[in-house]
């Protein structure tokens, strides 16, 4: 049986409509972001080195896949949580095979004070991941094509290079920052004497959108709702006036160009994102503070922390866990950063039993605490405003998209954790495009700008982008700025 409505204390309703309001977004407010987002886009691609801004980085993709693209390449995906090595085939007519495997990433590597640490973790997994799949050895001369899939704001001059601006999702390795990842990785490539080359350095995002190319030509975006958020589309090359003046003959003004946007630093200037309380004390106490701020409201690195810091500040008050003493477990526990992830966020939303047994068991395993029913609501609740909040501000990046390109029907391919996973997610998603763009009426299925689940973008995206800078070189086409 559901849960049904539950009629709370007076002063607990009354935080719980409090939150409500804090925590919702409506049409005009989305408008507004999207009308600021439009222009934080041009002006990135005019100068993306304002730190305020959108750094609007050109990824050197200068095709759309058409799914005839063929060959065997090996793709690396440095993810937030996870590293993916992955073996490609590409057979053409829209078709591939692949086998990967998966490794976790040590904890400690998301900080170590040693950048050497992350790029021997990853050349050895490669290493692993070759051996295994070429169990007789690799023939004599045979070098693997690798497509890095390095998923943070990187400077390309080239396919194959890419500097990093800064890291964000958590990372903070000394000695990385300003420096070409794709040079340190096959200097430890080297070191290690694999054979494997690297081909080109991706972003997330591309992959996502040239996967999902490779199968449906109606793809227009790629985007990543995951533990961080961005996306990636095609833009003419007249409009990337940054680059004007430094392109080679082969390059066309009329030409398209791969975009990662990184709009997960969107409104680093606090111009029109409504920020509670809570989202600024999250900025001001992350090792990036007045950087990622349109992430930080949405990605699934946060909402974990957001559902933390609104709950205590209901404790605090003594609104919420009212029997809650001071010195206990549970009130240290919430007083602990970053204690609570986002799936405590999905497991208390989709908790359908009648006494939200599911949403008591997970206070007790994560966080200690005795709930009562109406405490158990009230966070069901709360969930609900903050997931609904990150779902409805995500679509801001995709309409500004639409809106500047012009695109009224199209696919947008979706990737990551909390696209994938979150309860309701891509429901809310969908609703607030319908708010934005007049949908009413029209079921979900039939709207015509729609977010659809994407191919395996680190993984075929990555093969697909290497294809394409296979086809340039053996044209003798340029793959990045003039020398
Ligand atoms: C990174 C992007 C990436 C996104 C999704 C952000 O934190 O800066 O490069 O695409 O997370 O993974």
């Amino acid at each position: 049986m559901v849960a049904k409505e539950i009629s709370l204390p007076g002063k607990l309703q009354e935080k719980l409509d409090r939150f409500q309001d804090e925590f919702w977004v409506p049409k005009e407010r989305l408008d507004k972001i999207i009308a600021h987002f439009i222009s934080e886009l041009d002006r990135g691609l005019r100068d993306g080195t304002d730190p305020s801004g959108i750094p609007m980085n050109v990824a050197w993709v200068m095709e759309y896949p058409d799914g005839s693209e063929t060959g065997d390449f090996l793709a690396l995906d440095l993810g937030g949580t996870n590293m993916r090595v992955v073996m490609v085939h590409l057979l053409g007519n829209h078709k591939f095979t692949t086998s990967q495997h998966k490794y976790r990433l040590p904890n400690h590597i998301r900080t170590t004070r040693n950048r050497d640490d992350l790029f021997v973790f990853m050349a050895n997994c490669l290493d692993k991941f070759v051996k295994e799949t070429n169990p007789d050895g690799v023939p004599a001369g045979k070098i693997f094509p690798l497509g890095f899939t390095f998923s943070y704001p990187v400077t390309q001059s080239r396919i194959d290079k890419g500097i990093l601006q800064r890291w964000t999702k958590g990372f903070d390795i000394p000695g990385v920052e300003g420096e070409d990842a794709a040079d340190l990785m096959n200097k430890e490539i080297a070191r290690q004497k694999l054979p494997i080359k690297i081909v080109s350095l991706i972003n997330d995002t591309s992959g996502t959108l040239v996967a999902s190319r490779y199968t449906d030509p109606l793809t227009e975006m790629g985007c990543i709702f995951g533990t961080g958020v961005n996306g990636a589309y095609y833009d003419r090359v007249e409009n990337i006036t940054k680059i004007n003046g430094q392109l080679e003959d082969d390059i066309p003004q009329k030409s398209k160009m791969l975009i990662n946007c990184e709009y997960g630093s969107f409104d680093n200037g606090h111009k029109v994102l409504p920020r509670t309380k809570f989202d600024i004390e999250i900025d001001d106490e992350s090792p990036r503070p007045g950087q990622q701020a349109f992430e930080k409201m949405t990605s699934g690195y946060y909402l974990g922390e957001l559902m933390r810091k609104a709950m205590l500040e209901g404790y605090d008050e003594g609104h919420l866990f009212i029997d809650l003493a001071k010195d206990s477990e549970g009130a240290k526990n919430l007083h602990t950063a970053y204690i609570l992830d986002t799936s405590f966020l999905s497991t208390l939303e989709s908790d359908e039993t009648a006494d939200l047994s599911d949403t008591e068991k997970e206070f007790t395993e994560k966080l200690s605490i005795a709930t009562t029913l109406e405490e158990r609501y009230f966070s069901k609740k709360l969930a609900s405003f903050i997931g609904t909040r990150a779902a409805r501000l995500s679509i801001c990046g995709i309409s500004a998209v639409c809106k500047k390109m012009d695109y009224k029907h199209c696919h947008i391919a979706a990737d990551g954790s909390v696209f994938m996973k979150y309860p309701y997610f891509p429901e809310r998603a969908a609703q607030a495009l319908s708010d934005v763009w007049g949908y009413e009426g029209i079921k979900m299925e039939d709207h015509p700008i729609q977010i659809v689940r994407a191919e395996d973008g680190s993984g075929v995206g990555a093969a697909v982008i290497a294809a394409l800078s296979a086809k340039r070189v053996t044209k003798g086409l340029s793959l990045g700025l003039k020398q």
